[in-house]
């Protein structure tokens, strides 16, 4: 699937914005491109409001959740908000409606992983995810240092 310029626009626009680049974790436009080209990875997005954004609706977007599925599981590769936008319930939003486009993909278990001490750590505990999984030293910072991987999961 040829994936919609206009969402790519609007997901570059939040990663720019939401991810310090101390960690490495924003993704390039190529990326994003090629995985939504892939026909099991799927991007959510939403503008301030809390509205969902297809390629069709007009709009500006505060937010996105990117996911991955495979058979009945999905992976959350990436969430982010504006910085602007902030602590307003919109990424408990976004996992909501992720919740509820998985069930209608056949999906039983969201698993992601993050790096220790990210505070998104509060937004998945309260969503329900638990951890199941460490990888000691897994993600390597601009500086050369190395982070753990911690892995969460719950099933919808
Ligand atoms: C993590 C992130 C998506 C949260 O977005 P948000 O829209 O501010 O989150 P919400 O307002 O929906 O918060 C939902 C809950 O999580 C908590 N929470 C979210 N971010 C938090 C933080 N940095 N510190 C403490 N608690 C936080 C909120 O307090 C809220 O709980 P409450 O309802 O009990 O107050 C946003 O901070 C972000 O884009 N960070 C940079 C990108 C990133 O690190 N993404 C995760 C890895 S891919």
């Amino acid at each position: 699937m040829i994936p919609c310029p206009q969402q790519i626009d609007r997901i570059m626009c939040v990663m720019d914005g939401a991810f310090d680049p101390v960690y490495g974790e924003a993704w390039t436009r190529k990326q994003i491109a090629d995985a939504l080209a892939l026909p099991n990875t799927h991007a959510l997005v939403i503008d301030s409001a809390g509205r969902e954004l297809d390629g069709e609706t007009p709009g500006q977007a505060a937010g996105f959740v990117l996911t991955r599925h495979a058979a009945d599981e999905e992976e959350l590769l990436l969430i982010a908000v504006l910085p602007d936008c902030r602590n307003k319930g919109l990424a408990s939003i976004l996992i909501d409606r992720l919740f509820h486009h998985a069930r209608d993909r056949g999906t039983d278990k969201i698993f992601l992983e993050m790096r220790r001490g990210n505070p998104a750590l509060h937004l998945y505990r309260k969503k329900g995810f638990g951890p199941i999984g460490e990888r000691p030293d897994y993600y390597l910072m601009a500086d050369g240092s190395r982070i753990d991987a911690i892995t969460f999961g719950r099933t919808i």
